[in-house]
């Protein structure tokens, strides 16, 4: 019997096109294991009402960890329009798959390393190297969203809180509310887990990057947890800084940086800065990660308008794989691909559009086996 059973859900769009490199990628590398490919994405919303199919959770369930590809998100009323004709009117609602799985699976923490790896003509700098640990359950991505307004949401609010009264005149249907939901759970296992992390490899300093000064009680409870966790690691330097200045900061001074910490929606935008600052999306790896499940992803979406066409840069996803194998306890693998990637950047002969060359998404990929 194999080690490990890993679920490999393509996606949508380039989303396939990665998985094929990805799944090359891992054959060289002869990782123990059996793989099993699981449905998920824009196809099954439009033709079965729902993105992420029961027999997909169950194959999960079986599984060690699972590799996504990229999915289609589109907002709710346009999701409704491309339903099959016989499943609209069913009250069906679109949610996004990869955050459904996320809260599904209890995967709380995301983990997003930005890495400049030398050679890359696309680095903003070569000497960045930080971590976003990004809140992955809660915050304002909970899902727990209003409109129209309820009243009986609108009393208690405002029985609770005098800001309400700003909005008494406006109606039910003119005012859509998203809540942002921080647990002292959610809080303690995310910064918990940056902490680790950053002792583990060497980080000297954890920043928490949030908004205090305006959302006093949602960052005010991240805060406290913060400075309460950092006693327990006196190597670490804890910094607090406001997210607004932290974007900013982070392309002026981005090798300043270890690991950052932040709640979801923050996290879901400081991601995308920090994998600029290394040469797009197409470097950067995501990972979805609980206590025994993990899914690992590139952050990048899956594209339509290069699908079918092999163009993408696989390296986001690959450099998934060597998240998953770091997790998995594989590090030796780990290390051999990473350092595989790092060559193939560094030799400079394949070349994927996006780093101006003409290299195609599996030439990278077999570029990667060639050096492993
Ligand atoms: C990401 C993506 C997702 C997110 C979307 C597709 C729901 O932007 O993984 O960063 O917001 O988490
Ligand atoms: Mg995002």
């Amino acid at each position: 019997m194999s080690t490990y059973r890993i679920a490999l859900m393509p996606g949508d769009g380039i989303g396939v096109e990665v998985m094929e490199a990805a799944r090359l990628v891992l054959e060289a590398l002869s990782l123990d294991a059996v793989y099993v490919t699981a449905d998920i994405g824009w196809k099954f919303w439009c033709e079965e009402g729902n993105p992420i199919p029961q027999r997909t959770i169950d194959i999960l369930k079986t599984c060690r960890c699972g590799l996504l590809g990229a999915i289609t998100s589109k907002a709710k009323d346009e999701a409704s329009k491309e339903l099959a004709p016989d499943l609209r009117g069913k009250g069906l609602n679109y949610h996004s798959p990869v955050v459904s799985l996320r809260q599904f699976f209890d995967l709380y923490i995301n983990m997003r390393p930005c890495k400049s790896y030398p050679g890359n003509p696309l680095n903003y700098r070569d000497d960045i190297d930080l971590v976003i640990f990004r809140e992955n359950t809660e915050g304002l991505y909970s899902g727990i969203e209003f409109f129209p307004l309820p009243h009986e949401v609108r009393v208690v609010i405002a029985k609770h809180n005098p800001g309400m009264e700003h909005f008494n005149e406006v109606p039910a249907d003119q005012i859509a509310v998203s809540l942002r939901v921080i647990t002292k759970r959610g809080a303690n296992r995310i910064i918990h887990g940056a902490f680790e992390y950053a002792r583990n490899f060497g980080y000297p300093t954890v920043t928490l990057a949030e908004k205090p000064n305006v959302l006093r009680e949602t960052s005010g409870l991240m805060i406290r947890e913060a400075r309460s966790i950092a006693t327990q690691y006196s190597e670490i330097e804890l910094r607090e800084t406001n997210i607004d200045a932290q974007m900013m900061w982070l392309v002026k001074d981005p090798n300043d940086y270890g690991v950052i910490v932040t709640s979801n929606m923050f996290g879901d935008i400081i991601s995308d800065l920090a994998a600029q600052l290394v040469g797009g999306l197409g470097f950067s790896p995501s990972g979805n990660i609980g206590d025994d499940f993990a899914i690992f992803e590139p952050i990048h979406g899956s594209a339509p308008k290069y699908a079918g066409q092999y163009k993408v840069n696989p390296t986001a996803m690959l450099l998934g794989c060597k998240m998953m194998l770091s997790w998995l306890g594989e590090a030796e693998k780990a290390q051999a691909l990473e350092g595989a990637i790092a060559a193939v950047i560094a030799e400079g002969e394949i070349r994927t559009y996006d780093m101006g060359g003409g290299s195609s998404t599996l030439d990278m990929a077999k570029a990667v086996v060639g050096r492993l």
